[in-house]
């Protein structure tokens, strides 16, 4: 596997994801994704819509607003125990979470007894909503999209006449102000979520909560060709914390979220250690039953068949979009030797990868093949993406491919184009990214030969 330095300079380089405000100096937390980042940002985004919503018919979407009434936020319990204990070094005035701080002396500095006591630090990100900044105008950027979903458990369920159990999926930014971000986009102030809220009849949420860790497993693997070794659940219960899958024993004991009686926290296998990627949650009837109280509106479901009113409980997997797409660059990342020099290929998963198809003359002096190249790439932009590129020799545009992930490369070369050259066979090579391996197509073959080749 490679560095986190490796994939920091690819993205850079090759317009993945790039610093925000980097001309400023940049702004801790926040990332901007460049062109193909956006491609395979996307991907990941449609692959988990369509097996979580579009595949299923227990599960519904919906795009709620970043901004909610302020009471969502002190009903769910975000301002008041959404936090983090923060603590300062009296010497060089860094700033730690308490609990990623092992020892006496300041990670920066060195020196010992210089940290103060941990305070509690609120991550939520402020706002004024109107013209007047005042305490009355308060508004919180939200730092988890489940909320949205809650507070139109009624409207969802009601208008589309669902039955429990049944779910709400949305995906949507979120906003933490972490004391500590880092590991590249792993940890930021600004990112994305992919969030279900399930709701389930109270006394079956354990049974689901087992379905929800099974189901979401099989997709990070299913999804990312993920190995065994590189992905495994941590298990965290009020009363102990343990691992189910590879490095058992290295695990600290841990508190469920505030909302959770339990959580299971799917973790990957990441150059700085495992970490999470995805946490399921067992959210009881927390939310539902918080929302109630303080808004005076009844939040409970009523069972046409059995008769019953109650309010559902809820298991929740939530993933991080930002996070998955450092899943995709590190599984896919491979560096081999191939006739004595270094090739870097990024061996997307098909569904993944940004770009389909590069269609490349070989001769970028030869007018007739530039233009039928030009011709080929513009018939298949309907079908797949595709690029067209002739800034470089042929070997050298397969290379700038092969780390970009591009699973197709379509070359049209003399015998593609030129009539009177007496190879000519009116067909281009079609070069596979994994293999390397060439076949001659006729041009009028290329479009059905590719699409065939991404159903595999
Ligand atoms: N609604 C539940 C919830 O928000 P969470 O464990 O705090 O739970 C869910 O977040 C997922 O969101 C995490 O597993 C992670 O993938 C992603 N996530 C959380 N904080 C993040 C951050 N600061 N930067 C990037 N992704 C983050």
């Amino acid at each position: 596997m490679p560095d986190m330095d490796t994939i920091v300079s690819l993205c850079k380089r090759r317009g993945f994801v790039f610093q925000g405000s980097e001309i400023y100096g940049g702004i801790g937390g926040f990332w901007d994704y460049g062109p193909l980042g956006v491609e395979l940002k996307n991907n990941i985004k449609r692959a988990w819509w369509k097996a979580m919503v579009q595949d299923r018919d227990d599960i519904v979407g919906v795009d709620t607003a970043v901004i909610m009434n302020p009471n969502v936020w002190r009903a769910s319990g975000h301002v008041d125990t959404f936090s983090d204990p923060l603590v300062e070094c009296k010497n060089c005035h860094h700033r730690f979470r308490a609990d990623q701080i092992k020892g006496e002396a300041c990670p920066n500095c060195g020196n010992s007894n210089t940290l103060t006591e941990p305070r509690q630090f609120n991550l939520l990100f402020k706002t004024h909503v109107g013209p007047v900044e005042d305490d009355a105008a308060v508004a919180y950027l939200r730092p988890e999209t489940a909320q949205g979903i809650f507070v139109n458990f009624l409207n969802v369920q009601q208008s589309m006449r669902k039955k429990v159990p049944f779910g709400i999926a949305q995906i949507g930014r979120a906003f933490r102000n972490e004391i500590i971000t880092g590991n590249f986009i792993f940890r930021d102030r600004e990112f994305e979520q992919m969030e279900v809220e399930f709701f389930v009849k109270p006394g079956t949420e354990d049974t689901w909560h087992d379905h929800w860790r099974d189901e979401r497993l099989a997709w990070w693997k299913r999804t990312f060709h993920l190995s065994d070794e590189h992905i495994r659940v941590k298990v965290i219960r009020k009363d102990r914390t343990y691992i189910e899958g590879p490095d058992p024993d290295d695990v600290d004991m841990e508190k469920p979220p505030h909302y959770s009686k339990g959580n299971y926290d799917l973790e990957y296998k990441f150059p700085m250690g495992w970490s999470e990627i995805e946490g399921i949650a067992s959210r009881t009837d927390y939310d539902l039953g918080a929302h109630q109280k303080l808004s005076g509106k009844s939040l409970e479901y009523f069972d046409d068949e059995t008769k019953e009113k109650y309010i559902p409980y809820v298991v929740e997997p939530s993933m991080g979009v930002d996070r998955a797409v450092l899943v995709a660059l590190f599984e896919s990342y491979q560096e081999e030797m191939v006739r004595g020099e270094k090739r870097v290929v990024l061996r997307f998963p098909k569904p993944l990868a940004p770009i389909k198809v590069a269609v490349l003359p070989l001769a970028r002096n030869r007018p007739e093949i530039v233009a039928k190249a030009e011709e080929i790439a513009a018939m298949l932009r309907p079908h797949m993406l595709t690029v067209y590129d002739d800034s470089a020799s042929i070997g050298r545009l397969y290379r700038r491919q092969d780390e970009i992930g591009t699973l197709y490369c379509v070359t049209v070369d003399h015998q593609s184009v030129l009539v009177d050259d007496e190879k000519y066979d009116g067909k281009v090579t079609i070069r596979d990214r994994d293999s390397m391996e060439q076949i001659r197509v006729p041009i009028g073959q290329v479009k059905n030969v590719l699409s065939d080749k991404l159903m595999e």
